[in-house]
């Protein structure tokens, strides 16, 4: 069964990796092709796409069929050959579809794009234990083993055949011991054992299964290696198993990033679904989700229930809870939130101060800027040390244009202020709260615009009607 085992690195045999993505997803229930369902942010077949890459293979190819326009649509790169599977006629077929694109010598390894979780480890394992000439096949043990292909022992113990579970006899559906569906083929057998396989079973497909017994008839070795753990090889067929393999990937990730020094308040309250850069002693709390790719500097702590996608936040910075960031910048030693917006745009300098209920798209901030009540800022520009009140709003919008407003160093916007884009206000200028500002204001200047206050004494207040 198993050969002496080779090193992987001193693999001599030339590998073809070929990626079955051509299969429909029924269960997913989605418009969406299931290859492209996503695991941590990435899709499936872009994780095993990336797996298959670390092995050096001579090719990949990737068998599409179904939704084969937006499949194709994702896949990318010199390395990669896309083949089409129409009609979809079992895995044989797939195989027999991708063999003129095989070399006749080396082995083709075959992976399966709704398989995400499989690691170079066990293909290494696998191709490692796997003499030239002879079929690996990677198994598992399952305690409910419905569903899969049984793996068929001899009395002495060796591997005669996969029967697949609709063909399968009650005694054949006790056996626990499955095929995962990723195998390691000889190329050289594979024009005569493709061709050979036939329909005539429960499921009238071509069953790339059926090699096994051929590769026994013709005397060729059959070589198992056992999956180290169920997930690596866990296949997604339905929304349960994908949301099962996405938390055991985000217990990895966060785990290995905790091993990296990031403090992770609670490691299953955490979720990553793209790359995160962190320094020393940057703290996130519970129930937040980091997208696309963040990089938090040194110290930086990140309150609970906060959503971040592409920030950078410098040393120092605290996001307090519940507040949402995207594609910024922020500079060191800044306060944001909580409950307070940046987004596309917002590049705020250090030491700045972003309050609840603000919300900030396009602007610049400079250094020690305030904003910390419910505000509106959107394509602006605010000069280092100006403070503005509570309600301020850049009214950035003229119902078919978007206007800048420049705000100089040192001003003080009073509160529920209006400044009616395109503005300009000066270095220190002071803008009395209440104020809609039409016109710019240079340096020093006050500019208030209120209508006078009028007071009626002795007011008789209306009675509530009872
Ligand atoms: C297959 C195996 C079974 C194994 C199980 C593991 C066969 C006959 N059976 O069964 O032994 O236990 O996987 O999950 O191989 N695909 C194509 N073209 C096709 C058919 C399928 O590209 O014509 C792709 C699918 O997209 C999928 C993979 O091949 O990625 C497996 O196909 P699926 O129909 O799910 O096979 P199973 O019945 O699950
Ligand atoms: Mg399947």
């Amino acid at each position: 069964m198993t050969h002496p085992a080779s090193s992987p690195t001193a693999r001599t045999a030339p590998l073809a990796i070929v990626i079955l993505a051509a299969g429909k997803g029924t269960r997913m229930c989605s418009r969406e092709p299931k290859v492209l369902q996503t695991i941590a942010g990435r899709s499936m077949l872009d994780r095993v796409i990336n797996t298959a890459r670390t092995l050096t293979p001579t090719r990949i190819h990737v068998v599409i069929g179904h939704d084969a326009e937006r499949v194709a649509a994702s896949v990318s790169g010199d390395d990669i050959g896309l083949i089409e599977q129409r009609p979809q006629l079992g895995t044989g077929h797939a195989l027999q579809v991708a063999l003129p694109a095989l070399p006749a010598s080396g082995q083709t390894l075959v992976l399966y794009g709704d398989v995400p979780l499989i690691d170079a480890a066990t293909l290494n394992q696998l191709i490692a234990n796997t003499a030239a000439d002879s079929l690996g096949l990677l198994t598992d043990t399952l305690s409910d083993p419905t569903g899969y292909g049984r793996i068929v022992r001899n009395d002495a113990g060796s591997i005669c055949a996969i029967v697949e579970e609709k063909d399968a006899s009650a005694d054949q559906r006790r056996i626990s011991e499955i095929n995962t569906g990723i195998m390691l083929l000889p190329n050289r057998f594979l024009p005569q054992w493709l061709a050979a396989l036939q329909t005539a079973n429960a499921q009238g497909e071509y069953y790339l299964t059926d090699l096994v017994a051929m590769a026994v008839a013709a005397g060729a070795a059959v070589c198992s290696t056992r999956v180290a753990a169920s997930h690596l090889a866990a296949g997604v067929n339905d929304r349960l198993q994908q949301a099962a393999l996405e938390r055991i990937c985000q217990r990895q990730q966060a785990h290995a990033l905790m091993r990296a020094g990031l403090i992770l308040r609670d490691p299953e309250r955490f979720d990553l679904r793209g790359e995160l850069e962190h320094g020393k002693d940057v703290s996130i709390d519970v129930g937040v989700v980091l997208e696309g790719h963040c990089q938090l500097g040194d110290g930086v702590q990140i309150g609970a229930h906060c959503v971040l996608r592409n920030v950078t936040l410098a040393a120092g910075v605290r996001i307090a809870a519940f507040s949402h960031l995207e594609d910024c910048h922020v500079g060191a030693n800044s306060r944001i939130g909580p409950y307070a917006r940046l987004r596309p745009g917002a590049e705020l300098a250090n030491d700045v101060r972003i309050g609840n209920f603000v919300e900030i798209k396009a602007a610049h901030l400079q250094s020690a800027v305030k904003v910390n009540h419910l505000s509106y800022v959107g394509d602006a520009t605010i000069g280092s040390g100006s403070n503005l009140g509570a309600g301020v709003v850049t009214c950035n919008y003229d119902g078919t244009a978007k206007h800048q407003t420049r705000i100089g160093n040192d001003c003080f916007i009073g509160s529920g202020a209006l400044l009616i884009a395109p503005r300009t206000i000066g270095n220190a200028a002071t803008i009395a709260a209440g104020s809609v500002i039409t016109r710019d204001c240079a340096d020093n200047t006050l500019a208030i615009e209120r209508s006078p206050q009028r007071s009626i004494a002795n007011w008789p207040r209306r009675a509530k009607k009872t």
